[in-house]
């Protein structure tokens, strides 16, 4: 070797609390930002209206912390140029430094727009999640994915800043949408499908996959414990998805195209939902693990209806995906129970079967 190397040990591990109520909350903001002087809590309007963000501002301030909160519209729009512009004006004008620990209490929408005001303010502060939507709670607020969309598309700019922690109060689902909490429950049941996992099995039944009632506080806190920890080990793996990290995309080339096709008009879960369907069949064709039952069964939770769309005007917006991941269209499929792989060379006519089949199936209607 020509000339001396140094080695930077970088790493930033950090724990996923899972549990229940205040006294929880308090124990982990306890270890988690103990010792902060100052602390800033992003939210949003429904999400402050439901009690959550004063909530977590109270016992923050109980810790000795100057704490205050700035709430943000609810919904997708928020995560624009214009909302991050405020608040970093906002954080500058008010001389929050460098000590300055920001907490973003929300769904996925609050946890990307925060965590990249964390990650950009003063060239990153720490940050702390502690979500409240479902699909927050076991996808978005762990790995350390954070941004903004663009007019051009979502998410098209961002960065990877890991939060300091994340601290999940399952009580907070308790005011969540009943729509949302079913969103929430794809990425979830994705997350098992990626592991075979058994923990999901009981919710398998005769009537389809049923949830546990919100009051379960301990059923779902071992849920959502479990979804988390197939996205932890994924992302410890491939922190910067340069691999096995797309494997979480399972369901999703589909679903982003359909998403777009649609101008948005259909939601993510639902579209999710019926890529899980079409990825299924994708597999199930050339003779792989079978998961149809599972993936249908994903849809009619989600109450997900296929958009009436030929493949013909979904196929420029697949296109669009492919461009972006040098010139081959990727499919995550499944070759055996919790076995993923990237699949690139499906065919058209392949494309052509599966779509037909998720367009046609008597799915969505079955609740
Ligand atoms: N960073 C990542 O790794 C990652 C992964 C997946 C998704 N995402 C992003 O997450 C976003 C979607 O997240 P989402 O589905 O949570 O949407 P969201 O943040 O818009 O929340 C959904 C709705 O529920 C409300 N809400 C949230 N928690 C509530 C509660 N406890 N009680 C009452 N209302 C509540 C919100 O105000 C909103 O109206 C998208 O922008 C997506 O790009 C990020
Ligand atoms: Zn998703």
């Amino acid at each position: 070797m020509n000339g001396r190397r140094v080695h930077v040990a970088v790493a930033e591990a950090y724990d996923v609390w899972v549990g229940a109520g205040e006294a929880f909350v308090a124990e982990a903001l306890a270890a988690l930002v103990g010792e902060a002087r100052r602390g800033v809590v992003i939210t949003d309007r429904n999400v402050a209206g439901a009690g959550h963000a004063a909530r977590v501002e109270a016992i923050w301030r109980r810790l000795g912390a100057e704490v205050e909160t700035l709430v943000v519209a609810a919904g997708e729009a928020s995560k624009d140029l214009a909302t991050y512009g405020g608040l970093l004006e906002t954080l500058a004008e008010r001389g929050y430094d460098r000590g300055t620990v920001i907490a973003a209490v929300g769904g996925g929408v609050v946890g990307d727009l925060a965590g990249f005001v964390a990650a950009t303010f003063l060239r990153g502060v720490p940050f702390v999640q502690l979500p409240t939507s479902l699909l927050a709670m076991v996808d978005a607020s762990t790995g350390g994915k954070t941004g903004l969309d663009l007019r051009a598309g979502k998410n098209l700019v961002g960065a990877f800043h890991q939060p300091r922690g994340v601290v999940i109060d399952v009580t907070a689902l308790a005011t969540l949408g009943e729509i949302d909490l079913r969103e929430g429950a794809v990425e979830l049941v994705k997350h098992a499908l990626l592991t075979d996992a058994a923990w999901f099995a009981p919710l398998r039944t005769a009537a389809g996959l049923t949830l546990p009632d919100r009051s379960d506080g301990s059923a779902w806190s071992a849920l959502i414990a479990a979804g988390v920890r197939v996205k932890a080990e994924v992302v410890a793996a491939d922190p910067f998805e340069r691999s096995i990290r797309a494997h979480l995309n399972l369901g999703h080339t589909l679903a982003h195209a359909l998403e777009a096709a649609t101008g948005h008009g259909l939601r993510h879960g639902a579209a999710v939902a019926l890529g899980l369907a079409f990825a299924a069949e994708l597999g199930a064709a050339r003779g792989y693990y079978d998961w149809r039952s599972d993936a249908r069964a994903v849809v009619a939770l989600a109450q997900a209806k296929p958009p009436d769309l030929a493949l013909s005007t979904l196929m420029p917006y697949l296109a669009r995906d492919k461009k972006r991941r040098d010139g081959r269209l990727r499919f995550v499929l499944l070759r055996e129970p919790g076995v993923p792989f990237v699949c690139d060379d499906v065919s058209l006519q392949e494309i052509e079967q599966a779509y037909a089949r998720v367009r046609t199936l008597p799915m969505g209607e079955m609740r």
